[in-house]
């Protein structure tokens, strides 16, 4: 009897066990928590796994970004982006969080896309935009979005925006991790490798067509 109750217990301890690991594994999965007040990476190569400066070295400047003032180039697409990453903002590096300033010429658009490790919040500073994601059963969710106005697309979900209006828009783009990861839907399908009776029998294309697309959205380096 006694034993029983042990394995009893002791199966039940286990699976206590498995739930917290479970859990311990799906809190990791996001950044981590800091473990100082902030770590201006000491190189400005790359902040991912860097020492911090001597917090006596660091001035008030490391916290402060001046690179969003303007647009980036738009005029070979209509579109652009300028991604602050603790890269290029040092004050950023462990705190779990990237931003961009993304500008629309009238028409313009942000192509399909996804973040692999990261929900986005997308602020629309100016215009008016077409703005929208897909979930896991395909169900679309978009609209058009005024200026003032805030949309979330969550975390790894296929999103998207479009300029309505003549004139330029833009927004602010904020993202809960320090790596939040881009991939392009048109690029990552048709820029790539992938074999080519692979993505004619994916998508239903003869040669000619996918060659067409591959010349498309081959990355212009
Ligand atoms: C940081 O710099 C201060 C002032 O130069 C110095 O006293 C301190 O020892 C340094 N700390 C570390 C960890 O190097």
């Amino acid at each position: 009897m006694g034993f029983f109750f042990f394995v009893q217990n002791m199966s039940l301890e286990i699976s206590a066990w498995f739930v917290i690991l479970l859990y311990i594994n799906s809190v990791s999965a996001s950044d981590s928590d800091p473990l100082q007040d902030f770590c201006i990476p000491n190189s400005e190569f790359s902040s991912l796994f860097l020492s911090c400066k001597n917090s006596s070295l660091v001035t008030v400047d490391d916290f402060v970004f001046t690179g969003l003032k303007s647009p980036g180039d738009s005029s070979k697409t209509g579109f652009s982006s300028i991604p602050v990453s603790s890269n290029v903002f040092p004050g950023l590096n462990t705190l779990g969080m990237l931003f961009v300033r993304a500008d629309f010429d009238a028409g313009g658009i942000n192509v399909p896309h996804y973040h692999p490790r990261a929900t986005e919040v997308a602020f629309v500073l100016e215009g008016r935009i077409y703005s929208g994601f897909v979930d896991s059963k395909n169900r679309v969710f978009a609209k058009v979005l005024e200026k003032g106005e805030v949309m979330v697309f969550p975390r790894g979900l296929l999103h998207f925006q479009m300029n309505i209006d003549e004139s330029r828009a833009t927004i602010l783009g904020s993202f809960n991790s320090q790596n939040p990861g881009l991939v392009k839907i048109p690029s990552a399908v048709f820029g790539t490798d992938i074999k080519e009776e692979l993505l004619e029998k994916a998508f239903g294309l003869n040669g000619k067509e996918l060659d067409k697309l591959r010349k498309k959205f081959v990355p212009k380096s």
